[in-house]
């Protein structure tokens, strides 16, 4: 295929990716999938967007709710998703997905749903709001990738179980209204292992639930208690003979160097290690700087969307509408493969958008 061709099958090519409204992001986030969406806005057509209606799922406070979905998407954009390259949206904004989602309902069973590993840890945790939400957790899901007709689907290993059941929708689907209206999403891989970040308290992944905080470095933690952070962070005693292996939180160390530091400065150190002549002060000391350079840029960003909440509205209004047009595009072909409502009909007008 002709280069100029093959760029643009490239383009052609819908991703979506949903991003649960956490607020505060740290870096497990940032290498485990910020950095991933970067790359694939550049090469496809992505529509990232965030998951407040899954929230609801686990009773968050509205306040919290409300925080956390301006937070995330704040820092999302200061990390550099770029409205300009995909469609960033909030879910909420975008009622099609809701009616897709109750169709779904329509063809999800009720064992397949029980059987999800997600629903029956949810189930675990808490025993006391078990609701229809949860259940149907993954056929919203579904509705969010399928509104779409998306081919690609960027998610972490724990959502493989949801990405099945849409596939098995999208099939359902087409077979039972006899059209092939969905492709099937696959999960979209990268090449190699997948990027495991550690925290800085010797425990494998960097992460909010579990640990302590100690151990996490978000990504708006000024300098000063970044360099608190990683001055604490674990160590041991040092290498006692040449080429000793090395202990779990001095390897996590290490993992985190290679991913904000220069390869020459990684080398500088694993040979400080192998000779047994590694200070891991000066270790922690260039970690922590070269955390702060990855960060700085972003956190001047987030400044100016902070100082400007009528710019982030505009970036989610503009959102919205792009992605609306492709869900009532999608909409539209799937009321005409059911036949619901009337035949020839045009939809009802529009009325004024919501305002929160
Ligand atoms: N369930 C996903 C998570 O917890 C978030 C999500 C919601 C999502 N809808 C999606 C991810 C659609 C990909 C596609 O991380």
């Amino acid at each position: 295929m002709p280069q100029q061709q093959q760029k643009e099958t490239q383009q052609n090519i819908r991703v979506v990716s949903g991003i649960r409204p956490t607020g505060d992001l740290h870096l497990g986030n940032y290498f485990g999938a910020i950095q991933n969406f970067l790359y694939l806005q550049e090469k496809h057509t992505c529509f990232f967007f965030i998951a407040d209606w899954h929230a609801l799922t686990t009773h968050p406070r509205p306040a919290e709710l409300g925080y956390a979905t301006q937070r995330t998407l704040q820092l999302y954009l200061a990390c550099g998703l770029d409205p300009q390259k995909a469609t960033i949206y909030i879910q909420s904004h975008v009622p099609e997905i809701a009616e897709l989602y109750l169709y779904l309902n329509m063809i999800a069973y009720l064992g397949e749903l029980e059987r999800c590993p997600t629903f029956k840890e949810k189930v675990r945790l808490q025993p006391d709001n078990v609701n229809a939400g949860l259940l149907t957790y993954p056929v919203l899901m579904a509705a969010d990738i399928l509104i779409h007709r998306a081919q690609y689907v960027p998610v972490g290993k724990d959502q493989l179980p949801h990405l099945e059941l849409a596939r098995d929708y999208a099939r359902r689907f087409n077979h039972l209204y006899e059209t092939d209206l969905f492709p099937e999403p696959q999960p979209y891989t990268f090449q190699g292992e997948p990027i495991k970040v550690p925290g800085l308290d010797g425990s494998p992944k960097m992460s909010k639930t579990g640990s302590s905080e100690k151990g996490v470095i978000f990504l708006t933690d000024p300098p000063e208690v970044i360099r608190q952070k990683v001055k604490r962070a674990v160590t041991d005693s040092g290498p006692q003979y040449p080429g000793q292996p090395m202990s779990e939180p001095v390897q996590n160390l290490f993992t985190l160097l290679e991913l904000v530091s220069s390869p020459e400065t990684v080398n500088y150190f694993r040979e400080q290690y192998q000779s047994c002549k590694i200070r891991y002060a000066e270790l922690k000391h260039q970690l922590a700087e070269d955390i702060i350079r990855l960060l700085t840029p972003i956190q001047e960003r987030l400044k100016e969307l902070e100082a400007n909440p009528k710019q982030l509205q505009a970036i989610a209004y503009e959102g919205a509408t792009r992605a609306r047009t492709s869900a009532r595009e999608t909409l539209q072909r799937v009321r005409e493969a059911i036949q619901i409502g009337l035949k020839g009909e045009t939809p009802p007008p529009v009325p004024e958008p919501l305002t929160l």
